[in-house]
């Protein structure tokens, strides 16, 4: 294993504040999102869209890499450039998704096991030939009535560390993903326990198969309520639930933001205490926050805390990215360049919030 080559490609992926871009669906998730817009669930309405996103104009001043799905990393430009070429020219690292999703999990009602791992050491090396230099796995921990059970947590954690260490054998990093999910009726407090149990017995199980940690990417979820808690119900009578958050937002500084706050508190001090000192960054998912949430949140953690952090906060959304641009480009050639915009405004803004420099007058511009 080539230490060195795993360290500096984890560095460069948290490098000049930039961050990472999940374009990588399966066809299910991505046949569902377009369902809802009225987008055909083909084939080449995949490969047009990922070509919406690969060929973003500027999108390398923003984003240091994207994570491909299996289908995606072998398609091609309508003209024929292959979309490895295309992400090249733009200097954004290609990486790869490689768990095969998450399914139920024997004898544990109700939670979820990733799967993958027959055969990967092969599909690694296959993909290490032809240019990824990163990967991800996803484990899903859902809360819930006696949710997540011992079980559930050590045999996720373990797929995971025996996942990240393929990759590194196969000098890819591993983007360690273990999400927490808003669903729920769950308050915040619940969500900080159960993230740094995760968070620990996800490290214990690291260490375990000797992961570098200097050589990885975490990819945790922000500490948040669940998104059916009575709390956040009651707040947003009185106007700082997840909606009202918005308003807020465009009508106050971001700092006086509670909501905000008390998600960008409540996160760092989760991680403060489970992520080792060596792992150079941790970039969040979005899991279903609203696009300008997501950045208001990311922008306070780094905001207040960036000087005292020993690893970088970074961001690696899906949806908080791609989403408005999805509903603007709604499978029409002609809203291309128009969803193009869209995207860049939103690795914009992400990009700024890694520097605690986003404002709310960024969405206006
Ligand atoms: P979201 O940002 O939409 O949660 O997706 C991130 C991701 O890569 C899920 O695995």
């Amino acid at each position: 294993m080539n230490t060195q080559i795993l360290t500096d490609t984890a560095k460069a992926m948290m490098a000049d504040d930039k961050g990472l871009l999940a374009m990588d669906e399966s066809h299910p998730t991505c046949n569902k999102r377009f369902a809802k817009l009225g987008i055909p669930q083909t084939m080449e309405a995949r490969r047009a869209y990922r070509e919406l996103i690969v060929t973003t104009p500027g999108l390398g001043e923003c984003i240091s890499g994207v994570i491909l799905f299996d289908e995606t990393i072998r398609q091609q430009k309508q003209d024929g450039t292959p979309f490895l070429q295309v992400l090249a020219g733009a200097g954004i690292i290609p990486g790869i998704k490689v768990d095969t999703g998450a399914k139920d999990l024997a004898a544990h009602p109700g939670e979820k096991i990733t799967e993958g791992l027959d055969g990967l050491r092969d599909r690694l090396k296959e993909y290490f030939q032809m240019g990824a230099r990163f990967a991800k796995w996803r484990a899903v921990i859902i809360i819930g009535n006696g949710l997540p059970s011992r079980g559930c947590l050590e045999a996720n954690a373990h797929g995971l560390a025996r996942y990240a260490a393929l990759c590194q054998e196969a000098g890819l990093v591993p983007i360690v993903e273990p999400e927490v999910l808003m669903d729920g009726d769950h308050s915040l407090e619940r969500c900080a326990e159960v993230t740094e149990e995760v968070l620990r017995t996800v490290f214990n199980q690291l260490n375990s198969q000797r992961v570098v940690l200097e050589g990885m990417i975490l990819k945790p979820n922000m500490v948040l309520p669940g998104l059916t808690c009575p709390l956040r119900q009651e707040v947003k009578e009185v106007g700082i639930g997840e909606q009202q958050y918005q308003v807020r937002l465009t009508d106050q500084p971001l700092d006086e933001a509670q909501a905000v706050d008390e998600v960008a508190d409540a996160t760092v001090k989760s991680l403060w205490r489970t992520v080792p000192a060596a792992v150079p960054g941790i970039a969040f998912l979005s899991g279903g926050q609203s696009a300008e949430l997501a950045s208001a949140r990311l922008n306070v953690m780094n905001h207040r805390f960036k000087a005292q952090l020993p690893w970088a906060l970074a961001f690696s959304f899906a949806r908080a990215i791609q989403q408005p641009a999805l509903e603007t480009w709604r499978g029409e050639e002609s809203n291309v360049q128009a969803a193009q915009q869209v995207l860049l405004h939103r690795a914009q803004c992400n990009r700024a919030a890694r520097r605690g420099e986003y404002t709310t007058a960024m969405e206006r511009t």
